[in-house]
């Protein structure tokens, strides 16, 4: 690399990222770029950050227990908007970018956005329910959690779907670790979801998240592993998984935010919010107990992650 003067980003058309200095004596360092900058949370900022996500954890796993045929998506978003309104939080979805309701509701073949309605929830449907909290309400944190649940009896391909996006997300998050890379995310992800004759959503992907709702990086659930930018001890992102079991491609409605499958197959999604640290991860938004009406048993084969074995080893370390 040439010394003493300004280095051109690789590729021009790429945003402007990550402009690399050059000093004489041949070490670089970086500018950040304040409209792309990657956020480091400090201990201070994460404790807020763990409240939040907390939050939003035990507001699903409450959302699971009314999980029934006959329960409208409309009931789930009165209970959220609730739960979270009462424990001084704000629900983030709320006018967020104009979005009607306190959180999203998505039903079989809507892959994620679904707007809570009079939509009945009958045996052998699937529905993701995705939870943002922003806590304290003033100059707080959002904390991005999701949990596809079936609605009574599962046919066999919703459990194909939902266990394959539950299975996606927990791959992602054991691959996060600082020096790794972002690729090697939605490499693991892409290769087990194809593995099982599944699809990963293209147009939808994770992102950075704290003090806003949506922030870089983005991570998108497909590519290659040893890809894209290094992850560093301090990211705070979300690991969101969209399968399909048909495929990826996706169609917006006319209400510009329901997400449908374009052939109209089922999808299914879980979201964590987790935080890169230098051993591994932690997962900001597991849960304690497990919820009810989904699948939720602790991966043993994949390692402890998001299970509730996780969850009682970060009380531990971080109290
Ligand atoms: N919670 C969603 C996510 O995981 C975003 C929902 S935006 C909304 O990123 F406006 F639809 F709420
Ligand atoms: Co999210
Ligand atoms: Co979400």
């Amino acid at each position: 690399m040439p010394s003493g003067q300004w280095v051109k980003p690789v590729a021009k058309h790429r945003k402007l990222d990550n402009l690399q200095v050059c000093l004489t004596s041949g070490t670089t360092f970086r500018l950040r770029n304040p409209l792309s900058a990657i956020e480091l949370m400090t201990p201070h900022m994460l404790q807020d950050m763990r409240a939040s996500c907390q939050l939003a954890a035990n507001c699903l796993t409450a959302v699971g227990e009314m999980i029934r045929p006959g329960a409208t998506t409309s009931d789930i978003d009165a209970f959220v908007h609730e739960y979270i309104v009462s424990r001084d939080a704000y629900p983030s979805p709320l006018e967020y970018k104009g979005f009607p309701k306190s959180v999203c509701t998505s039903v079989n073949d809507c892959v994620c956005h679904g707007i809570p309605g009079d939509q009945v929830l009958k045996d052998g449907d699937i529905v993701n329910v995705d939870v943002t909290t922003y806590l304290p309400k003033e100059h707080g944190y959002h904390g991005d959690t999701s949990v596809t649940f079936y609605v009574g009896e599962p046919s066999e391909e919703a459990i194909l779907v939902v266990e394959t996006a539950r299975r996606c997300l927990e791959l992602g998050i054991a691959e996060v670790k600082h020096g790794k890379r972002i690729g090697d995310i939605g490499g693991a992800i892409q290769e087990y979801a194809e593995a099982k004759g599944c699809s990963v959503v293209r147009d939808y992907v994770g992102h950075g998240v704290g003090r806003e709702f949506h922030m870089p990086p983005q991570i998108p659930h497909f590519g290659q592993r040893g890809k894209d930018k290094r992850l560093k001890a301090g990211m705070v992102f979300t690991i969101e998984p969209m399968i399909n079991i048909g495929g990826y491609q996706t169609e917006v409605m006319d209400d510009e935010w329901t997400v449908l499958t374009m052939d109209r197959s089922l999808s299914a999604q879980f979201e964590h919010t987790v935080l890169v640290t230098r051993d591994g991860v932690e997962v900001l938004t597991a849960r304690k107990n497990v919820v009810l009406n989904s699948e939720d048993k602790p991966w043993v084969d994949v390692g402890p992650l998001s299970s509730p074995a996780a969850w009682n080893a970060k009380q531990e370390k971080t109290g």
